[in-house]
């Protein structure tokens, strides 16, 4: 697998581990029930992310590939609308349960948010799964490294600024200590100096400090910011 590719399994495996968070959260049984306002930023930060990078796919990898590789990416697009009504599906469960009166034990309520968030989980994964096993392959096989890179710079191109800034902490979390040095490298060689040293301190203020460390053993330039 090229490098540029590696972006596309890293936010996979950030929304993966994100969507396993999140179904552990909403299950009824922890203790007090899930944290309901956190567990609605949280939904809806995944959400941005998830459409922000469904969006870069459908305008830029899907129309790629159909050019070299006909009647792939359909089903792709399909996934896409259904996670979108998924994620419908289960802000409003959680809209309800956020809306329930104080003290009321809506107990069916918090039981379907769970089974809503157990299968968005399930779908998405899978639908990330084929991406990897199907789509990533291909593109290796009928693109060159240098048009797959160009294709990864448009992806990220989607993703304004100011959703850059939480996004980059947020995936490096779900990632190994290779996979997040790998990513900052890759982010550095296209990220001008100054928005690089932004993100840079976001990160650094979003990580624990020990994985800071780690972080700037393995990447000196990070020291400064
Ligand atoms: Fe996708």
């Amino acid at each position: 697998m090229s490098a540029p590719m590696n972006g596309f399994r890293y936010i996979h495996k950030a929304i993966r581990h994100e969507l396993d968070a999140l179904e552990v959260l909403t299950d009824p049984r922890t203790e007090n029930g899930p944290e309901l306002s956190g567990l609605a930023e949280r939904l809806s930060f995944l959400r941005e992310v998830v459409k922000l990078h469904a969006a870069g796919e459908e305008e830029v990898l899907y129309p790629a590939l159909d050019s070299r590789v006909p009647q792939v990416t359909r089903s792709y697009s399909l996934d896409h609308q259904f996670e979108e009504s998924s994620f419908d599906t289960v802000a409003a469960t959680l809209a309800g349960l956020q809306s329930a009166p104080q003290g009321a034990k809506p107990r069916e309520l918090a039981l379907q948010l769970h089974r809503q968030m157990i299968g968005l989980n399930a779908t998405l994964s899978l639908h990330i799964w084929k991406e990897e096993e199907q789509l990533l392959p291909l593109l290796d096989e009928h693109f060159s490294v240098a048009e797959q890179g160009a294709m990864a710079g448009q992806i990220v191109g989607h993703i304004p600024p100011e959703m850059m800034q939480p996004q980059l902490p947020w995936m490096l979390v779900a990632l190994t200590a290779d996979e997040r040095e790998d990513l900052l490298r890759t982010v550095m060689g296209t990220v001008p100096p100054e928005p690089f040293r932004a993100l840079g301190a976001r990160v650094k203020a979003d990580l624990p400090r020990a994985d800071w460390a780690e972080l700037t053993k393995r990447l000196p330039e990070l020291a400064s910011v």
